[in-house]
């Protein structure tokens, strides 16, 4: 006999799946980008960057919105806190790599810091698979919000750094 009723919502697989997709390919983007700073592919840094900005900026902006309050509504306020703190970490990480993106011939020691600077940002994506089984814990109702807001964010479109200047935080 079990003590612990598993239940599956509709809502639930749709998020795990929607979310656990996006953080696969923002994983995949930080990998193609440490490796094009490696191989000083300049364009190619140029182009990857591109694509991480855009994809991570309506990501990050639904998380903090309604995923983030979420979270802290089941692990506290400080959890809360502590998930800012990974994105201000991450946002911070993201200015410098633009930066370094436009960077025509780098030198070792900025290919040192551009990889280090994607290592500051990948634990956003490998850290989620455990708060991820909290997200059983949440309501239909807390999803479905989830979802829209995810359907906001996309149709805003802004990428990491427009949305962290102009909205996050006012
Ligand atoms: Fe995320």
């Amino acid at each position: 006999m079990s003590y612990v009723t598993l239940r599956t919502t509709t809502a639930q697989q749709r998020f795990s799946l929607v979310v656990r997709g996006e953080h696969r390919v923002i994983r995949d983007l930080l990998v193609l980008l440490a490796r094009a700073f490696e191989l000083r592919d300049t364009e190619g840094v140029r182009s990857i960057f591109g694509e991480f900005a855009s994809f991570a900026g309506p990501h990050f902006r639904y998380e903090e919105e309604v995923l983030h309050p979420a979270f802290a509504g089941i692990f506290g306020p400080e959890y809360g806190d502590k998930l800012r703190v990974d994105h201000e970490v991450a946002i911070t990480s993201a200015e410098r790599l633009e930066e370094l993106s436009e960077v025509e011939e780098l030198t070792e020691d900025e290919v040192e810091e551009a990889v280090w600077l994607v290592h500051t940002i990948l634990p956003h994506v490998s850290d989620f698979e455990g708060p991820g089984l909290i997200v059983e814990l949440l309501n239909d109702e807390t999803l479905e919000s989830l979802l829209r807001a995810r359907e906001a964010a996309r149709r805003d479109g802004l990428d990491l750094l427009t949305w962290s200047a102009e909205v996050r935080g006012q």
